[in-house]
């Protein structure tokens, strides 16, 4: 803040504070010690006012407030450039240094707020570590972890996975066996700490709508052998061969997928995360597809991505695990 603007924040504050000190004080001088029946001499609709003084408990209550303002006024930072009074060291500073990221010593907002993450990195700090030197699958063992991951996944991820984390339409479910990235522990982590860009290119121009039609008919009925509905003009057997020409690349020769692209399964209705039907599968190969897992390297930090990848793992390996997490 500018030295004008801070001049103008603090004599508007104290000039206002002081203001309303006098209008008290000059108010109360003329009054009456005692209650009195007479009044101050004129009716409003046949109401009238007592000429009595303000009640005591009314009067400190005032005055109260103003010491109350100027004391908060004294203690904190807010007029103008004015730091306040209060020290605000840092939680960890044995001696007194201050060790907040701008410098500064005294109270405020951000630095109460950097106290707390100090005071739970000094809490928790070692409890991820510890799990962050274990291997997923063993940390996906451990009740304590899974309860921590399980919160982290509650807060950042449930939005989109949704709370028990089973998907819903554009999100994958994270509790099967169906992995459009891949399902190994690491792959998972690296899933959670670098993000995730799905590409279904859009073929509407390159095939044709009849070639959109058949080719969805071919995935459609390579799916656990379902049946087109009635009076649909499409051929499946051409869309194979469609198949073979386009997909096969991504999607593998067998349609069963590859991780490394994020290129899904697609024999596997369960694994299809925009939907089956067959004017599902039309749309998503006319238009194409973008999904996108956003990276949480940056947001959350190794040790804590760690947790969630083992909590993520624990989701579709519970033998024994979800009995003891509860
Ligand atoms: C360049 C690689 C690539 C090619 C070629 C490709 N796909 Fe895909 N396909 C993907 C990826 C990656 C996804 C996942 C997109 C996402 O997650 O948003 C996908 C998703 C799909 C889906 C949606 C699955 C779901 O989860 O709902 C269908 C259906 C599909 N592809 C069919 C096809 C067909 C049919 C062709 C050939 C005409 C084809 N794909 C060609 C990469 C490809
Ligand atoms: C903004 C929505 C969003 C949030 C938040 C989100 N995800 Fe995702 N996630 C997605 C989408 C969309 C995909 C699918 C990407 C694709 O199309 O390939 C995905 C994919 C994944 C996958 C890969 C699944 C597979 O089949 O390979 C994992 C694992 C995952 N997310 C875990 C998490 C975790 C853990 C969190 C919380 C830290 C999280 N996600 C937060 C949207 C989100």
């Amino acid at each position: 803040m500018t030295t004008f603007w801070s001049l103008y924040v603090t004599v508007l504050t104290l000039g206002t504070i002081f203001a309303l000190t006098w209008l008290l004080l000059s108010t109360r001088k003329g009054q009456r010690e005692e209650v009195t029946d007479e009044t101050v001499g004129h009716a409003f609709d046949g109401i009238e006012e007592y000429d009595n003084p303000l009640p005591k408990w009314w009067f400190w209550l005032f005055v109260g407030t103003i010491i109350f303002a100027l004391g908060y006024l004294v203690l904190y930072p807010g007029l103008g450039n004015w730091k306040g009074v209060l020290p605000g060291y840092s939680y960890l500073d044995t001696d007194k240094q201050t060790e907040f990221a701008n410098g500064e010593p005294g109270w405020t907002g951000v630095h109460e707020w950097e106290k707390e993450m100090a005071k739970a990195d000094a809490r928790f700090g070692p409890i991820f570590a510890k799990f962050a030197a274990m291997p997923i699958e063993e940390v996906a063992k451990d009740p304590q972890a899974l309860k921590m991951g399980g919160r982290l996944f509650a807060s950042n991820c449930s939005v989109c996975h949704g709370s028990d984390a089973k998907g819903s339409y554009g999100f994958p479910n994270l509790t099967d066996k169906d992995w459009r990235w891949g399902g190994e522990p690491e792959t998972i982590k690296t899933t959670i700490m670098n993000g995730r860009h799905g590409v279904m290119p859009a073929w509407a121009e390159v095939i044709g709508e009849q070639g959109v039609a058949d080719v969805a008919a071919y995935v459609l009925t390579n799916l656990d052998g379902r049946k087109l509905p009635e009076g649909i003009k499409a051929d499946a057997a051409n869309g194979q061969k469609i198949f073979a020409a386009n997909c096969v690349a991504c999607h593998g020769p067998e349609a069963k997928g590859t991780p490394a692209m994020g290129a899904p399964d697609l024999t596997h209705p369960q694994a299809f995360i925009y939907g089956s039907s067959f004017a599902q599968l039309q749309q998503t190969i006319r238009y194409g597809r973008q999904g996108q897992m956003p990276a949480q390297a940056e947001l959350q930090g190794n040790d804590k991505v760690h947790l969630l990848a083992a909590y993520v793992y624990s989701l579709s390996h519970q033998e024994q695990t979800t009995e003891q997490a509860e």
